[in-house]
């Protein structure tokens, strides 16, 4: 079984400097190596009820995109401000590096559906945080999040279970 630290590297220094960048591009590279990730970031979820995949830009795009084929079921984009073209929700949050604005198209989520969130990285969780609020603006209930990676000393799976989530990550 792929153990997917093998496949991900730091680069320091970006994009400021004293940021250690966790790279999962060489992940995406690696057939094997990304198609075990993708069922491992499945593996908690056997039988569990999910309608909807959401996925945060970017690198979410790729793993949700893979999970909801996987799944057969559709994609949510959660989007950074100004991209999406139809009508949207918006929530601002703060960054390891800096604050920004999320935003979903305000039809994406039926009230009561279920929502798998997927993003490759939990550092402080303000980006997950802001998808969750999206989400759940629109009457959805997110049942899990997943991460490939989690920083835990940046804080984010405390935050995200002091709202109430699960949160699943491959690694730290
Ligand atoms: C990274 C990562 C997560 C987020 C995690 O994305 O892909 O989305 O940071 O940080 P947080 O837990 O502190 O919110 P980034 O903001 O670098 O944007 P990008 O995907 O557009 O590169
Ligand atoms: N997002 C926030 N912190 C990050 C880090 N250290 N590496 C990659 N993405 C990040």
């Amino acid at each position: 079984m792929t153990d997917i630290r093998d496949y991900i590297r730091t680069i320091p220094d970006f994009p400021h400097e004293g940021i250690l960048f966790r790279d999962v591009t060489t992940l995406f590279l690696h057939p094997q190596g990304m198609r075990d990730a993708i069922d491992q970031l499945l593996a908690p979820y056997p039988g569990q009820q999910i309608d909807l995949v959401a996925g945060l830009e970017a690198r979410g795009f790729i793993l949700g995109g893979a999970i909801a084929y996987q799944l057969g079921l559709g994609f949510v984009p959660i989007r950074k401000a100004g991209k999406l073209p139809g009508a949207v929700l918006s929530q601002a949050y703060k960054l390891e590096y800096g604050e920004a604005v999320m935003e979903v198209h305000d039809d994406a989520v039926q009230p009561g559906q279920k929502v798998l969130l997927v993003d490759d990285l939990l550092a402080t969780g303000g980006t997950a945080e802001a998808g969750i609020r999206l989400i759940e603006k629109m009457g959805g209930e997110v049942i899990g999040c997943a991460f490939l990676i989690d920083l835990p000393d940046l804080g984010g799976r405390a935050h995200l279970e002091g709202l109430g989530m699960k949160v699943h990550a491959l690694t730290a």
